[in-house]
């Protein structure tokens, strides 16, 4: 199985269009070791044709330029985009969708919560209906704790939807009121091969039921958000905490690398990193912290074969 990173950051990328922190100072002025992301967006394939896309991100437009393969290759008019899975209803996740409109229709899958989000407080599906056929709702299950299903498109990967404790967007009529489905993780595993990786671009906090699955899994790919619970108060960009936004922080005794840290066999990568975060400093001290804890860092562009 073929996993490609196309967009590594997280919404707003990096740098951000009206963001003058310290990083994202550093990058536009030259001053910084670090390299520029894209929104949050990955895509899967076995056979390097068929692709599935996880979330449509506003940057989409020049994530497929950059990647050769999910361009056009046969007629006047083709895309390598076989299906389009949305991990919640988030603009950084679900914006590249209006982008996609001249391929429509589109097999989209995403939970009913999400669904909902997107055809109420942020109706894109109802806007794309008038474009030719505009998006296919596949449901993805989101009752159980591991929800099993295929995308026909792509046959020979199995998903299992895994629900995530955390809160709809700010757009979302039950924002207020969380559901199962609001946001989910994502196991795919090459029914050939056996080897798996899981995806969680928003991972608020590490419940029991992660366990088995992110301990088991060949790869993770794992919110890296932020470095520290308060970052966007300490770079005096903010006033929300890490767990307002659905983010876990990587340092801190209950942060990602302490739970990391207890996971032996899969390869571990961070994905989702927002323009606030030291880690994207490629010499920073907390990216040498990484680096002792075997901890790699997602960057547009970078592929990972399982
Ligand atoms: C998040 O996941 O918290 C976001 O990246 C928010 C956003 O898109 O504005
Ligand atoms: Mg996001
Ligand atoms: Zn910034």
């Amino acid at each position: 199985m073929k996993i490609q990173i196309l967009g590594s950051a997280a919404g707003g990328g990096f740098p951000q269009w009206n963001c003058n922190c310290d990083n994202c100072k550093g990058l536009r002025n030259g001053t910084l070791n670090a390299k520029a992301r894209t929104q949050s967006s990955i895509a899967a394939s076995l056979n390097g044709r068929d692709w599935i896309l996880f979330n449509a991100s506003p940057d989409i437009r020049a994530q497929l330029e950059s990647f050769e393969p999910l361009q056009p290759k046969q007629g006047k008019r083709d895309t390598g985009i076989a299906a389009v899975v949305l991990m919640d209803s988030q603009i950084d996740h679900t914006t590249g969708l209006l982008m996609l409109r001249e391929g429509c229709p589109h097999q989209v899958y995403c939970t009913d919560m999400v669904k909902q989000d997107l055809s109420t407080g942020f109706p894109v599906f109802n806007m794309l209906e008038h474009w030719n056929g505009g998006l296919v709702w596949n449901q993805i299950p989101s009752t159980d704790t591991y929800n099993e299903f295929t995308i026909p498109e792509v046959p020979g990967i199995t998903l299992t939807a895994v629900p995530l404790r955390s809160s709809a967007p700010p757009y979302s009529p039950h924002r207020n009121d969380p559901h199962p489905g609001d946001n989910i993780g994502m196991l795919l595993k090459d029914d050939a091969t056996g080897r798996s990786i899981f995806y969680a671009p928003g991972l608020g906090q590490i419940e029991e039921h992660l366990r088995p699955i992110m301990e088991d899994a060949d790869c993770l790919l794992v919110d890296g958000t932020l470095w520290r619970e308060d970052e966007m108060i300490h770079a005096g960009v903010g006033d929300k905490l890490g767990v307002h936004m659905g983010h876990l922080p990587q340092s801190g005794e209950n942060g990602m690398i302490a739970y990391l840290d207890t996971l032996d066999k899969p390869r571990k990568v961070l994905i989702h990193i927002n323009n606030t975060n030291p880690i994207l400093i490629e010499d920073s001290p907390e990216r040498g912290v990484l680096a002792e804890h075997g901890i790699e860092v997602a960057f547009d562009g970078m592929s990972i074969e399982l």
